[in-house]
């Protein structure tokens, strides 16, 4: 079968870094970040992405790239003989598990947008707190709203999906992802300039040790792995479809710094107006839809902000939902024969049903969300290093990231990327992921 590529570098880049920059970044990560005490939960988390998740980030790569071919055959391919293609599944399942509570959130978005552009933040100015809970309560209610916004975030997710690799996800996250990035630093001087934004920045700054607990350090590994899209194969995807002639180690890293650079952007947006308006950062995942809005009604131009941001919102979470879709696409397409517009159809309806029940019930959204990022992404991260370090000739990997032989790097760099996928990476995981479920 002619599998279809992307035509560019930067389209490579574009489409990773869009998987990578979502929710994760403004919507997660803010408000763990809140509650886990700001600055030292941030030193955490670049510990654990650059050290830990960047060389997980070449396992993924390596794989996809080496085999062309879906998650699940990938693996039954790369170490041939080896029973491994479980991880697969394993990730197929996180895959499926995402796909059901992201949307929603998704949805939230596109519901905001439409708020914003009835300029309804503006009418609730100087309204009391529990005004701007309750609209998000109203929101989150299992109502038909909240199923419609849900459902036209999904379809919008599939349209991409539909139109393939090159015509579709490259086309869109070209532009999409630049634009991005321009909007949330448009937000974040607005947000730096407010009078009293100072005490956020120290927030987000100053490292405060005594706040970091044992659930601090699960929280921070989840979100890396969440934020960097790794663990269920939407990495691995992508990178089937890229050419053989690009950097792996290059492009990784830049999708790292892309997806990290957003994340303390999108920080730098959040924190200091929600300092300046004098609210709590430890709200939880309410921070943004039940306390942004507050400051937008106050904020001058805060109703333009508010669409520009929630579009934003969109967008980023958009550009991720589609990494997740095409893993499951590419598997039916691959396995069962089935033409991409059939897959797309049975996968998006799959999901939707599934995500039906997080719109209903906050408890079944926040164990798919928790449990997605807390336990299947690190155990299907931990299952890929010892897969690439020891089930499959290790040979192989190294074989890949030169491009046979073709790039040079420095000798103790690619030691030491050794070291982290054989030794390093399972024992930390194993350790967290131990020590946070028991
Ligand atoms: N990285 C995305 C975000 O930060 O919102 C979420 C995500 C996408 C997680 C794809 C996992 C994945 F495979």
């Amino acid at each position: 079968m002619n599998r279809d590529h992307f035509g560019s570098s930067f389209g490579v880049l574009v489409a990773m870094a869009g998987s990578a920059v979502g929710l994760g970044n403004l919507w997660r990560f803010p408000y763990l970040m809140g509650t886990n005490g700001g600055a030292a939960f941030i030193i955490l988390y670049l510990v654990m992405v650059f050290v830990l998740c960047l060389p997980l980030l070449y396992c993924e790569f390596v794989v996809g790239r080496r085999t062309q071919t879906n998650l699940i055959t990938a693996f039954s391919q790369y170490a041939p003989g080896s029973r491994w293609s479980i991880v697969g599944i394993l990730g197929l399942l996180g895959a499926f598990f995402i796909l059901s509570f992201y949307p929603v959130v998704g949805g939230w978005s596109i519901d905001y947008i439409v708020r914003a552009i009835g300029f309804e933040f503006r009418d609730m100015a100087a309204a009391p707190a529990a005004e701007f809970e309750q609209m998000f309560q109203q929101t989150m209610a299992f109502s038909p709203r909240s199923l419609i916004f849900h459902f036209v975030y999904i379809a919008l997710t599939a349209f991409i999906v539909l139109a393939g690799i090159r015509d579709g996800i490259e086309r869109y996250t070209k532009w999409m992802m630049p634009l991005l990035f321009l909007m949330v630093v448009v937000i974040a001087i607005r947000s730096i300039l407010l009078p009293g934004a100072q005490a956020g920045l120290d927030f987000l700054f100053k490292p405060d040790f005594s706040q970091i607990t044992g659930k601090t350090f699960l929280d921070a590994l989840g979100q890396a792995f969440f934020s960097l899209s790794i663990g269920c194969g939407s990495i691995l995807t992508y990178a089937s479809y890229v050419k053989r002639s690009e950097n792996i180690i290059k492009l990784s890293s830049m999708t790292a710094l892309t997806d990290t650079l957003f994340a303390i952007i999108a920080g730098m947006a959040i924190m200091p107006a929600v300092f300046a308006y004098g609210l709590s950062p430890g709200e939880g995942p309410g921070l943004l839809y039940a306390v942004l809005p507050r400051i937008f009604a106050e904020m001058p131009m805060g109703s333009w902000i508010a669409i520009l941001f929630f579009i934003i919102l969109f967008i980023a979470a958009v550009t991720s939902s589609i990494s997740l879709l095409e893993v499951l696409v590419s598997v039916v397409i691959e396995k069962l024969r089935w033409s991409r517009k059939k897959a797309v159809i049975l996968m998006t309806l799959v999901c939707w049903v599934i995500g039906i029940f997080s719109v209903w019930s906050s408890e079944i959204f926040d164990f798919f969300n928790n449990f997605s990022s807390n336990v299947i992404l690190p155990l299907g991260g931990l299952l890929l290093v010892i897969y690439v370090g020891w089930v499959a000739d290790f040979r192989i990997f190294e074989d890949e990231i030169t491009n046979a032989g073709r790039l040079h790097y420095n000798r103790f760099y690619l030691r030491w990327v050794r070291f982290v996928i054989r030794y390093l990476a399972p024992l930390i995981i194993l350790t967290i992921l131990l020590a946070g479920v028991l």
